[in-house]
């Protein structure tokens, strides 16, 4: 078969495993030729290839990034943009399309698919956020980098009798702020499914300190917003699927800590960081084992599915379960786990 495969969305570590477990795969044991797609949907819509190979894909498995590009393109937001996917699989015979993305990539996916179009998906994203599967590849490795940033952090804080305020991302969900606040024993966590009463806040820090501690660690979710608040965004510009750029709620949280307690306050926003490097070993082991069930999946014709994990199982689930409604921070962790050990939760 002739098998195109595309990254679209934010990059994430992990998406060259799953290129490289997806192509060596299909070649050596299909006798598939594939074809990457620069740029995501970019690259289909223009027609942008760039041939794959075992070969090709030998030494990709621990670099962070992908190969072939990505982009937030969409071609439902691009006048001709689904006509030209179609002439361009068309054009180049491709006999299937793997997807690689988060909401915004798969629910291109979902709906080509539902048009007909030989299309599955593979999930990613290292905001965790996705329905139907428990993890994605990407969230163990920004969780493992947002996680030693903070350690790196507690040291300063503790010398200097600081509050450290770390933004990570997150944009509807708190996973990465959850796991990293309780891997490095923050004392707030602060996360959008829960909107923050600064007040609160700033009393519970002041009895934290009060208890012959003079340092605290509060994680907050670019996402998160103060009761009653908005999100706080750097530009009102969207993107094509219609986001806005979030960041800077760090700042607010900051400036109202120190002003209500008199501690003295920094802030330190993690941003593309977690999203860069060398995946971790779990995180390989995932997306390899997604792109393993993709080409399988390809070669039983299971379009318009994704590869999701569930009860440690690589299954395949309708591609429409995974997008359109975030998979929120499980209750139970952050209340009974997190709000044990930390001020915030419960
Ligand atoms: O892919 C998810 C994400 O990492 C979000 O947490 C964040 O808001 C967004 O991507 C940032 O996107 P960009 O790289 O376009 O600034």
């Amino acid at each position: 078969m002739r098998v195109g495969i595309l990254t679209g969305g934010g990059d994430c570590p992990g998406l060259n495993a799953v290129i490289r477990a997806v192509v060596t795969k299909g070649e050596r044991q299909y006798g598939d030729e594939v074809t990457g797609f620069r740029n995501g949907w970019a690259g289909v819509m223009e027609g942008d290839l760039m041939p794959l190979s075992a070969e090709r894909c030998r030494d990709i498995l621990p670099l962070g990034g992908t190969i072939l590009g990505t982009s937030r393109a969409n071609p439902y937001a691009t006048e001709g943009g689904a006509q030209a996917v179609r002439a361009t699989l068309q054009r180049e015979a491709i006999d299937a399309l793997i997807a690689i993305g988060g909401d915004d990539t798969l629910s291109v996916a979902g709906q080509l698919a539902a048009e007909g179009v030989t299309v599955l998906g593979v999930p990613k994203t290292i905001d965790n956020d996705l329905g139907v599967t428990e993890l994605t590849f990407g969230f163990h490795t920004a969780v493992q980098t947002a996680t030693e940033a903070i350690d790196r952090l507690r040291t300063t804080a503790e010398s200097h009798h600081r509050v450290m305020v770390v933004e990570v991302m997150g944009r509807d969900t708190g996973w990465i702020a959850t796991y990293a606040g309780i891997a490095g024993g923050a004392t707030e966590i602060l996360i959008p499914e829960e909107p923050f009463d600064i007040a609160a806040v700033a009393g519970r820090l002041r009895a934290h300190h009060g208890r012959d501690v003079s340092a605290s660690i509060v994680v907050v979710a670019e996402g998160a917003r103060p009761q009653g608040g908005e999100v706080i965004t750097q530009t009102d510009q969207r993107d094509a699927f219609g986001h806005v750029r979030l960041g800077g709620i760090s700042r607010l949280v900051a400036d109202e800590i120190e002003a209500r307690t008199g501690f003295e306050t920094r802030l330190t926003v993690l941003g593309h960081v977690q999203r860069g490097g060398t995946p971790t070993a779990f995180d390989r082991v995932l997306a390899t084992r997604f792109g393993i069930a993709a080409i399988d999946a390809v070669h039983d014709g299971h379009w318009g599915k994704a590869t999701v994990l569930q009860a440690n199982e690589i299954r395949l689930a309708p591609v429409t379960d995974l997008t359109g409604k975030a998979k929120l921070v499980d209750r139970d962790l952050y209340e009974t786990v997190a709000g044990a050990l930390v001020s915030s939760p419960g």
